[in-house]
Formats: C-alpha cells, sequence, structure tokens
C-alpha cells in the first residue's frame, strides 16, 4: 500500500494503487430478536470474485446475516463493510444485486418492465438488448411480454434472478435463489454463477441445494443456531481422501496394512479407505502387491459437503482446517 506510493501523488492516485478491498466484511455481527438470538458473533469476508456458500439448517440465521450485510436489518452488534463502505450507507448497494429469499414482484408489470424498473431503481442505465439479454439468461427471453402475476413460483424466482443481475453488479447475493426451481432451473442457475465466477462477479450464495454449493463454492460458511460452525474452503472442510479398492487373495498382512492406513471397512472384494492425511497412495499399492495382494482397482474419493456438513451439526463443532 504505502510502499507503492510515491512522493507528489495525489490522493486519488494513492487510492486507486491500493488493492480493491472486500466485497463484504464482517465482523462480530449480532441479532436478537425479542429473547431469541438469531445471529451471534458472525465474522467473516466475500473476497473480490470469490463464490462463497451459506449453508446451516432452517433458522440457523442465514437471512437475517444477509439482511445485516446489506443494511437491510440493523445489528445488534457488529460491523459490515460492503464493496468498501459500511452498509447502511446506501451507496454501498449500489453495485449489489440481491435475489430476497421472499419477494414479490408487481403482478400488473410485464417481466420486462420488472427488469426495466430495477434498472432505473439502480440509478443506472443499460440498453434494452442487455436487458432482454437478461431475460435470456434465466430463460424468460420468451415471456418477456408477460405479466408477472400469471408467472409461476419458478418462474419468478428466474426474474428475481434476473433482476439481481441486470446492473452489472460487482457482488451478487442469493437467498435460495433455487428453492422454487425445477432440475433443469437449478442447472442453469449453476452455469450462471459459473460465468458470474469467471467475470470475477464476488457472489454469496444461501442454498440447501448442497451438491450445487459443493460445484460452485471456493469456500463455505456453516452456520448453526446463530454461531458460525465451521468455515473454510472446500479441500480444509473436506480434507480427508477417501479410497476405494478392489482387492483378490488379502491375507492378514495386508489387511493390516490397509488398517494402518486409515479407517478400514471391507464388504467382500470392496474396501474403503478413509486415508490418514500422510498415506501415500502409490506406496500402499506397491506394499500390497509386494504382499501378493491383486489389485482390481484404485479409485479415489472424498467425502461429500453434504456428509461433512451432516457431521458437522451433529457433533456441534469442527477440527478447524483438517
Ligand atoms: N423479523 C423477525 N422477527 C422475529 N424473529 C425473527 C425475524 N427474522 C428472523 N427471526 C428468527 O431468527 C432466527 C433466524 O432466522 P433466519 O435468519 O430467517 O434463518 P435461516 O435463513 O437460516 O432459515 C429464527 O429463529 C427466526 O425465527
Ligand atoms: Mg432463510
Amino acid at each position: 500500500m504505502s510502499a507503492t506510493a510515491q512522493p507528489g501523488d495525489t490522493a486519488a492516485q494513492v487510492l486507486g494503487a491500493l488493492p480493491p478491498t472486500a466485497a463484504v466484511w464482517c465482523s462480530g455481527l449480532r441479532k436478537r430478536y425479542r429473547r431469541r438470538t438469531a445471529v451471534d458473533d458472525v465474522s467473516f469476508t466475500v473476497g473480490r470474485g470469490e463464490v462463497v456458500g451459506l449453508l446451516g439448517p432452517n433458522g440457523a440465521g442465514k437471512t437475517t446475516v444477509i439482511k445485516m450485510l446489506l443494511g437491510l436489518v440493523r445489528p445488534d452488534a457488529g460491523e459490515v463493510l460492503l464493496l468498501g463502505r459500511p452498509a447502511r450507507d446506501p451507496r454501498s448497494r449500489a453495485k449489489v444485486g440481491y435475489l430476497p429469499e421472499l419477494f414479490r414482484y408487481q403482478p400488473w408489470l410485464t417481466a420486462a418492465e420488472v427488469l426495466a424498473l430495477h434498472v432505473r431503481l439502480a440509478g443506472v442505465s443499460r440498453p434494452v438488448a442487455e436487458q432482454s439479454e437478461c431475460l435470456g439468461l434465466v430463460g424468460l427471453a420468451d415471456r418477456a411480454d408477460d405479466r408477472v402475476g400469471g408467472f409461476s413460483k419458478g418462474m419468478q424466482q428466474r426474474l428475481g434472478l434476473a433482476v439481481a443481475l441486470v446492473a452489472r453488479p460487482e457482488f451478487v447475493v442469493l437467498d435460495e435463489p433455487t428453492s422454487a426451481l425445477d432440475p433443469l432451473g437449478r442447472a442453469d442457475v449453476r452455469d450462471l454463477l459459473l460465468s458470474l465466477r469467471e467475470r470475477g462477479v464476488a457472489v454469496l450464495l444461501n442454498s440447501h441445494l448442497i451438491g450445487e454449493v459443493e460445484r460452485v463454492c471456493d469456500r463455505v460458511v456453516i452456520l448453526d443456531k446463530g454461531r458460525i460452525a465451521a468455515a473454510g474452503t472446500l479441500a480444509e472442510l473436506l480434507g480427508q481422501r477417501e479410497l476405494r479398492l478392489r482387492l483378490d487373495e488379502v491375507g492378514v498382512d495386508a489387511e493390516a496394512l490397509l488398517a494402518g492406513a486409515g479407517k478400514l471397512t471391507r464388504d467382500g472384494d470392496a474396501f474403503t479407505l478413509a486415508l490418514d492425511d500422510t498415506a501415500d497412495v502409490p506406496d500402499l499399492v506397491a506394499e500390497l502387491v509386494g504382499l501378493g495382494v491383486r489389485v482390481h482397482a484404485v479409485e479415489p474419493g472424498r467425502i461429500s459437503l453434504e456428509e461433512r456438513l451432516l457431521d458437522i451439526l451433529r457433533t456441534g463443532h469442527t477440527e478447524e482446517h483438517r
């Protein structure tokens, strides 16, 4: 920072040389509704261009956190910087696209009119062609002139996505974007998220479809009862590697060797091994062969995010960064 500033630089030059601030940063967020603590000491960051999943059971506080990040709910404690500004400053939201969990658009407007309205509300101008393209992106190209009142829930959710994206945001917050979508729609959203990531748009995604989150997110934050139960990259959270083997002629020595490399389960000739971090697969295979084992298949695997999430929520804690 100051290392790049030269004597005689203007303030604008110095600011321009600073690294961009995070898409969102929050620290010590807390929110209580009457005597129920909805959010308790939540801190995390979504970096520029990063896709982060916010996971947790119903009532965990995900929507409340999102609303505090966006300045829509006032925290009892804690701080938020949204694209470098305090979240209460409306200017911080100008470059944010948001799909709320619950929403209703004016039923008398057409899909195209809803988009045009939100472009105006965002205080920007976008060519009509770009707005139509945005409707196409969410699969509503042929419904642009139909009234929203006649849309199914899934179609309204698609329109909500278009609204969140139409003003070319730098940060997109999606609160359960696929809850009403059919499998095809979910796949579309996945592609959409991947294309946002390619363009360097930061995304905070709250979804119950964990497989989806696992496919698109760089990092996840897991909330439980208002607190962060675990957070990290997928590699950090799913660190445990698994190996599926099909083996013949496994003697006592070989079985002991396998059991020494990690937690072993056996079903006939199929062995599943939850590998210790230090286990080296090629060495293991060589040693098995040395013990006369016939190796038919060695398949790497990894526990799924879903398994890990259930594990974390059941035990209520996590070994940090394993
Ligand atoms: N406006 C509100 N008034 C009272 N309680 C609320 C309000 N909003 C959320 N809550 C409570 O806060 C907790 C967290 O809710 P929410 O953030 O919606 O969870 P999630 O999105 O993870 O399902 C729940 O117990 C919920 O009942
Ligand atoms: Mg919610």
